[in-house]
């Protein structure tokens, strides 16, 4: 049973698409998918297990994203997740790092379509929330069309039948993950031919999106869209989305009320131990674009790592941004 929508959805980011950044984010849209960090196998069934799959209930919905290749560990962590309360597993098929390659994590998959297929057939033999899968059009050496429909079939007959194409080809030498994200050419074209091939997907276009008239203009030929940095560098672009993308009336929304709701969240993770530059090092980008953005940034990205009264600060920076 596939419930989740996937319209617009917030794409897993190591380091940074953590639980304190999911909360945050949940404050300004209700309806974005937010997908969590990749957690490895090996680190969820062998390390803090309670630490990678801690989520808050307000996030939903919420998807783990998983990194590995050995189908029973696979089963194990999805089943994990389904037991955590998460809403999706998502396979990372996508990420170009050599340190995960070594490990056959990530794009390097795309190599091997039968060992996705068996892993993803052992996902979700083990659970009712559904399976997906976050890969590229292709990797140096087997970037060939045929070769990604040769990939997404075979996964396809697994019963996966939803899928996210970050529309550029990784290059597993000599490109580090970042280039990766920006040097091998964004082809949207490529995507839209293998939503055209493959017309019962449910696929998920994701890569190079700033903006939600261009996510409009791609839910024409695609189900959904998925946005990682900009969402990220620029949050407040969430504020338009229940409205725009999924036709919920527009809230009455301000950065400063996000920032009023943010705070008790704040206060409790400081009451139990926490530093306050956990989650407010996610929140720098709610200013961008607008009058003050840099002192904001200045305040709680500097000043308060050199502070004892670390809500003094915070309320400092949101009262900058009053009226706004
Ligand atoms: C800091 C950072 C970390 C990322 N970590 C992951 C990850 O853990 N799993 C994954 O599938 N993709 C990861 N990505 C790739 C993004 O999910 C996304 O595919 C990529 O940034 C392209 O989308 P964008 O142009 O909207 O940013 C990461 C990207 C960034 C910037």
């Amino acid at each position: 049973m596939n419930t989740v929508n996937r319209r617009f959805s917030v794409a897993p980011m190591m380091d940074w698409t953590d639980a304190h950044c999911r909360y945050f984010l949940r404050l300004i849209s209700k309806r974005a998918l937010l997908y969590s960090e990749m957690v490895t196998t090996g680190a969820l069934i062998h390390g803090d297990s309670a630490r990678f799959l801690r989520h808050a209930d307000c996030e939903h919905p919420v998807a783990l994203q998983l990194g590995g290749s050995n189908p029973a560990d696979l089963a194990i962590c999805t089943k994990m997740a389904e037991v955590a309360g998460f809403d999706e597993v998502n396979l990372n098929v996508g990420c170009p790092s050599d340190r995960v390659q070594n490990n056959m994590i990530g794009a390097c998959l795309m190599a091997h379509p039968q060992l996705v297929t068996d892993c993803v057939k052992h996902m979700q033999d083990a659970v009712q929330i559904p399976v997906t899968v976050k890969h590229r059009i292709g990797i140096n050496g087997r970037d060939s069309y045929a070769e990604l429909c040769d990939f997404v079939g075979s996964v396809q007959e697994a019963g996966c039948t939803s899928f996210t194409v970050h529309a550029r080809i990784a290059i597993l030498e000599g490109l580090s993950p970042k280039e990766n994200r920006d040097i091998p050419p964004l082809r949207y074209d490529i995507a839209a031919q293998l939503k055209k091939d493959f017309p019962d997907l449910e696929l998920i276009l994701n890569g190079g999106i700033k903006t939600l008239e261009e996510c409009t203009e791609h839910l024409q030929t695609f189900d959904g869209v998925m946005i990682g940095r900009e969402a990220y560098h620029n949050p407040w672009l969430l504020s338009k989305v229940d409205h725009q993308l999924f036709g919920d009336a527009q809230l009455e929304i301000t950065r400063t009320s996000i920032l009023e709701q943010l705070r008790p969240y704040l206060v409790e993770h400081m009451a139990q131990g926490g530093k306050a530059p956990h989650i407010t090092r996610h929140i720098l980008g709610l200013a961008q674009g607008f009058p003050g953005a840099r002192r904001f940034r200045q305040l709680l990205s500097a000043d308060i790592y050199k502070t004892d009264e670390p809500m003094r600060i915070y309320d400092k920076a949101v009262e900058g941004l009053e009226g706004r």
